[in-house]
């Protein structure tokens, strides 16, 4: 599919995301924030005062305004899409909620080869909120790409399974090794909802996607191997003739760096536990690496977030390319203007 079949702007596919992405050279890192749209906005908070989180992932009015609500605040290198890893689980019948402080709350837990079988395939028409929403976003972004995502496998599957966040993921733990063949088939559909999701996105005109798998760092290394990479390698190799860059994310994934990036990602998410040139040789050459500013840094006096963005910086310079980013998501506290200062940083530091 070429980008002008997409309508996404040319300068949004040769953007300084997308060029690094690819690792081709670029004359600054791009910077953008996980969780940038969200409460850290006063502007957020406004919008969505009395709409419950997910009504709001329905209305591509709200998803646009709240989209561009970062962009045209901090001035960030891309936006990433208003919406949460269970609404095409929603969008398929699913029953949850997302609890305002909890996050994703499911009314009966998977945990049968029933609930599983229930568990239906996701088609475009389930989403044409989402379709609408994205189309809208990539006219009123002219150059700046938009990041479309999905949550993976293992992260939704512990959602599902324990019916609701979990600390230990015993129950999913549990399944995985206790019923193999359930697992598989479980995540097996997850992976197939994933990737719809992702391709509806970038035919709306997403200029790259990440696959969120927050939680995979509860996981060993053998676990990931057998019971989670090659779900998550199905859903990054399925988009991987839409020519977008894929970003592959998860926090705690220290021993897992190598694994997250062979299983088909262009750029492999950091979190903050590892420097980005230790990260950059566990991970290899072939790939770029995005993050890795500990967002609880931003609560600190800007001395010291000048100093942890220069050294992030310069840790990233190692690396056959970099996208700056947060270890994981905005923390609902900071302070906006500390994020609008660290785009400025990031702009003006590592100008080459
Ligand atoms: O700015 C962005 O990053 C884009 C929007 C986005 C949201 N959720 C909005 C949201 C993205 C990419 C997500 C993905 C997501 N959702 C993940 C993966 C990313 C990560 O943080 O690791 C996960 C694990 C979820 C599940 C989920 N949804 C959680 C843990 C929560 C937080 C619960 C809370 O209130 O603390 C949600 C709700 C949610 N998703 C909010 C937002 C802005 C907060 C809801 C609100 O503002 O009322």
């Amino acid at each position: 599919m070429s980008a002008m079949a997409r309508c996404v702007p040319m300068n949004a596919v040769d953007s300084l995301l997308v060029r690094a992405a690819h690792r081709r050279p670029v004359p600054r890192t791009p910077v953008w924030f996980m969780r940038q749209a969200g409460r850290s906005l006063p502007e957020y908070r406004a919008v969505r005062a009395g709409i419950g989180m997910l009504d709001a992932c329905a209305r591509p009015d709200l998803v646009t305004e709240i989209t561009l609500q970062p962009v045209r605040r901090h001035g960030v290198d891309a936006a990433i899409l208003f919406s949460d890893i269970v609404v095409p689980l929603k969008a398929v019948g699913v029953d949850l909620d997302i609890k305002p402080g909890v996050g994703p709350v499911l009314a009966e837990p998977v945990r049968t080869a029933q609930d599983v079988a229930a568990i239906r395939p996701l088609v475009a028409e389930d989403i044409g909120f989402i379709d609408e929403a994205v189309r809208l976003l990539v006219g009123e972004l002219g150059g700046t790409p938009l990041i479309g995502f999905a949550g993976a496998p293992f992260t939704l599957a512990s959602y599902l399974i324990e019916g609701g966040p979990s600390r230990d993921h015993a129950r999913t733990k549990a399944m995985m090794h206790g019923d193999p063949a359930l697992w598989s088939t479980l995540l097996d559909r997850l992976a197939q909802i994933a990737l719809a999701f992702l391709r509806v996105q970038v035919a709306a005109g997403a200029s790259a996607v990440q696959l969120f798998d927050s939680w995979a760092g509860a996981l060993s290394a053998a676990d990931y191997r057998r019971f989670v990479g090659p779900h998550s390698a199905t859903v990054l190799a399925g988009v991987a003739d839409l020519g977008v860059p894929r970003i592959h994310f998860g926090v705690g994934t220290g021993e897992l760096l190598d694994q997250i990036g062979a299983v088909g990602a262009d750029v492999v998410g950091v979190d903050w536990r590892v420097p980005l040139d230790e990260a950059s040789r566990r991970i290899g050459p072939d790939r770029a690496v995005q993050g890795n500013l500990d967002p609880a840094l931003l609560l600190a006096d800007w001395p010291v977030v000048d100093r942890e963005v220069r050294r992030v910086l310069a840790e990233g310079r190692d690396a056959p390319g970099h996208i700056f980013n947060l270890g994981h998501g905005v923390l609902p506290v900071t302070d906006p203007d500390m994020l609008t200062r660290v785009v400025e940083l990031v702009h003006t530091a590592s100008a080459r």
